[in-house]
């Protein structure tokens, strides 16, 4: 199974980060990541000259959110269809900052279903609170937002393990608890899907999180702003 290395730059950017796949480009050129798949999430309005930037070297590009209907009167929504239009393969759904504000189970599987409607391949997200988590909870809550959230008939699809409480705040899960948790989810959604860890990545523990069983890949925030720590990630990824 090939590597995912995503950044998630969620609500950051401007125009003049459209130089940006060109060098990381530069730092790890496509020989030097031969075995590891690139995607960058921007916020919707780069999205389209990231694609043009991104296309000739190798990295692909998917929205941070979509609406789950195709067009209409969703005044401030971004359709799957529209991201696909624009040149996205993916799309992340489901992630905990959205769910905070109120995005449910059934809400981020009518956003998958979408995004196969659309030819796009979702990045389901999942993860527990640090209440959860001490209650013991964390294996049980991930396991029901997994299904709920996963369309029955589902196409490919990505899981994305973020423990809420590790995400931009420099704490990581042990790897001894991502490995459970990566072990649970892999029983649940099948040998051929991958499994991503999100929260704090950065390039000193990227190897050691990226090297642990059914972690087939990283989604990362703080540190995908930084094409130099893009760039270490993805190296250690390789
Ligand atoms: P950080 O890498 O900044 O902790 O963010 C993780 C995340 O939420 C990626 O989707």
């Amino acid at each position: 199974m090939r590597t995912l290395i995503t950044g998630n730059w969620k609500m950051n950017g401007e125009q003049a980060w459209t130089i940006k796949p060109a060098g990381f480009d530069k730092m790890v050129p496509i020989q030097a990541r031969k075995h590891v798949d690139i995607l960058l999430c921007p916020p919707f309005p780069y999205i389209r000259e990231l694609f043009v930037a991104s296309a000739s070297r190798n990295i692909a590009i998917g929205g941070q959110d979509c609406h789950a209907s195709e067009q209409g009167a969703h005044t401030g929504e971004v359709s799957a269809e529209m991201l696909a239009d624009c040149g996205a393969d993916y799309v992340i759904i489901g992630h905990s900052e959205r769910r905070a504000g109120g995005e449910t189970d059934a809400d981020v599987q009518a956003k998958a279903k979408a995004a196969f409607r659309a030819g796009l391949t979702p990045i389901i997200c999942v993860g527990e609170t640090l209440e959860q988590r001490e209650a013991g909870e964390a294996l049980s809550e991930v396991e029901s937002q997994i299904s709920g959230s996963i369309p029955d008939q589902a196409d490919s699809f990505v899981v994305a393990y973020e423990p809420v409480w590790a995400i931009g705040t420099g704490k990581v899960a042990s790897i001894a608890d991502i490995k459970d948790m990566h072990a649970h989810i892999r029983e649940l959604v099948g040998a051929e899907t991958r499994i991503l860890y999100g929260g704090s990545v950065k390039p000193g523990n990227a190897a050691d999180i990226l090297a642990t069983d059914n972690v087939n890949g990283a989604l990362i925030g703080g540190a995908s702003l930084n094409m130099a720590d893009f760039a270490a990630i993805t190296r250690a990824a390789s």
